[in-house]
């Protein structure tokens, strides 16, 4: 890196962590009433315990003057403080686990929402282990910042000023020679920020791999036992946990080394502190009462620092997890437009798309029209573009060139958009039913339907005859990504969660590609005699399919065409 790119990065660096810092403020803004309550308490907390000194030193002078009878009434006090910073502290406490559930769960429902309006192409680039150690661990991070390390942090900055400021009342030099750690603290808490914010990313990402692959190995046991990939798991799960240990170790021994540093000063201080009261004493300058005074407050007085220097690294973890949240934040958001057509007889005009996730197009300048009531077929090879189309047609993603306008038998007209989902039954490729009962994965396309509809999809789609003979019929429950049934049990519960919503505009991805012949077409029939007899999209790969379609669109050389 030159001189320049490095002053260049250290200024991106700097702005980052302001970003970061006022994006956790915005967070902050609603719980200011309970986070001022909770820095309240532990300032009236640290308050009594510089109290708790003064009241020892008086303790000490009145017993050294043998003044009995004030000494009882001072030991009485000392207990009322030793009991009421107790009870502040256990009231802080309770705000505090209480501020640190409500933000840390206001953030991950933020997020939450923000991962699911971002443009599918985006957030699909994620792994959703990744996205889960954002949403548990980052958040974690930053709310225990929040909760714990911003209120301690005004604590002990509170604290070290009242304590220098009574410890100077007694003694100026000794307050001074008290901050002797400071400087310490402070250069070690610079170099260790630089470090440990590098370092608790890369604890953070090393947790991201872990998990990614535990989540994937979990979902895919049957896949691990068939390719007998025990023994192999367990050995990537093991290296990864060592890659993890690794950075976690690292992360540690910084921190140890800081701590250290800064144990040993602490330790310089007080000698210095003590050595310095005893000679006061030999020379009579000061009481026994002020020598247990100064020895309270200098311990007083380095704590703060020490721990406001060890505060840092937790600073630094929640700036680097915030970053994280943030980069998930800063994802294009899908829009939505206020264009909308009425949804009936939709008709979908495809001009000049091109397409590629990457540099390689996967669609070229392709033009196709699918007029309203039509049933069109789509083939092509494998991997040739037909589910990409659809997911443009969906507006899944935003960077597409050219145009794709949905439009009705009124003339009216509205581009591709998320909005334009409200009328598009869609039945993607592969297994998406959601772990619960059959009811509630179909009511899944119209959470209102009555018991008729709910039948109705089931009859269609060629459902009916198998959920009748599973033990609790349509409230059967199914696991996780339709365990229990089979796989063209599945597909038809797929289209009756589809069918359900009559919509205009039906989207059938190799829908029907697991059943046998025979229910594919009844299947098919079904849809065909839906009323309101929607606009279809078919792709499939079987040539019988074709007999149900109006028509035949096939992708060639990044284009589509009709077939002949
Ligand atoms: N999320 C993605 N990121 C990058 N490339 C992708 C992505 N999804 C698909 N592709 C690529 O785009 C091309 C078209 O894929 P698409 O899924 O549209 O094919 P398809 O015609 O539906 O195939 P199939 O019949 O196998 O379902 C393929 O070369 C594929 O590798
Ligand atoms: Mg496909």
């Amino acid at each position: 890196m030159s001189k320049v790119e490095k002053i260049k990065h250290y200024w991106k660096k700097r702005d980052d962590a302001r970003e970061y810092l006022k994006w956790i403020l915005g967070y902050t803004k609603p719980y200011i009433p309970q986070l001022s309550l909770l820095m309240g308490f532990d300032i009236l907390a640290t308050l009594l315990t510089v109290g708790m000194a003064l009241i020892g030193k008086q303790m000490i002078d009145k017993a050294t003057g043998g003044n009995i009878s004030e000494l009882w009434t001072i030991i009485a006090l000392y207990v009322l403080v030793i009991f009421s910073s107790q009870a502040l502290s256990i009231i802080s406490n309770l705000i505090s686990v209480v501020v640190y559930e409500k933000f840390g769960f206001g953030i991950r429902k933020h997020v939450y929402r923000r991962i699911l309006d971002t443009t599918w192409l985006d957030i699909a680039k994620y792994h959703t282990g990744d996205l889960m150690t954002r949403l548990t661990s980052d958040v974690g991070a930053v709310s225990d910042g929040i909760a714990h390390t911003i209120p301690t942090v005004l604590r002990l900055i509170v604290e070290l000023l009242v304590t220098f400021f009574t410890l100077a009342y007694y003694d100026f030099r000794l307050a001074l020679f008290a901050l002797m750690v400071a400087p310490i603290a402070m250069i070690a808490s610079i170099w260790l920020g630089r470090k440990l914010k590098y370092l608790t990313v890369k604890v953070q990402q090393t947790e991201s791999k872990y998990r990614s692959f535990m989540q994937e190995s979990l979902a895919n046991i049957l896949i691990e036992k068939s390719f007998c990939l025990e023994d192999y798991s367990e050995d990537r799960l093991t290296k990864l946990r060592d890659e993890r240990i690794y950075w976690v170790f690292k992360k540690n021994r910084t921190n140890m080394y800081a701590s250290a540093a800064m144990g040993l000063s602490f330790q310089l201080g007080y000698v210095v502190a003590f050595s310095w009261g005893a000679i006061c004493i030999a020379n009579k300058v000061i009481t026994y009462g002020t020598m247990t005074v100064f020895l309270q407050l200098v311990n007083r007085i380095q704590a703060p620092i020490i721990n406001l220097a060890q505060m840092v690294p937790k600073l630094i973890s929640m700036l680097a997890s915030a970053g994280r949240i943030i980069e998930i934040q800063e994802l294009p958001k899908e829009e939505y437009t206020d264009n909308r057509i009425t949804p009936e007889n939709i008709g979908v005009k495809v001009t000049n798309v091109s397409f590629g996730y990457t540099d390689e197009l996967v669609l070229d300048n392709a033009s196709i029209e699918f007029k309203p009531g039509e049933f069109t077929a789509i083939v092509g090879k494998s991997g040739i573009g037909k589910t990409t189309l659809v997911r443009l047609i969906m507006a899944f993603t935003k960077n597409m060139q050219g145009k794709i306008t949905f439009y009705n038998q009124n003339g009216e007209s509205m581009d591709a958009s998320p909005d334009a989902r409200d009328f598009i039954a869609y039945v993607p490729q592969g297994n998406t039913l959601f772990s619960g009962t059959i009811r509630e994965n179909i009511l899944m396309g119209k959470k209102d339907a009555t018991e008729e509809e709910l039948m109705e999809a089931v009859r269609s789609s060629a459902a009916e005859d198998f959920i009748k003979e599973l033990p609790n019929g349509i409230d059967t429950v199914i696991g996780e990504k339709g365990v229990g049934i089979s796989e063209g049990q599945a597909q038809r519960i797929a289209i009756a969660r589809a069918l359900i919503r009559k919509a205009p505009f039906l989207i059938l991805d190799e829908a029907t590609s697991s059943l046998d012949e025979s229910t594919e077409l009844r299947v098919l029939e079904g849809v065909r005699k839906w009323s309101p007899a929607p606009t279809c999209l078919l792709i499939t790969h079987r040539r019988s399919v074709l007999q149900y379609c109006d028509r035949e669109i096939q992708i060639v050389d990044k284009k589509m065409r009709e077939a002949i």
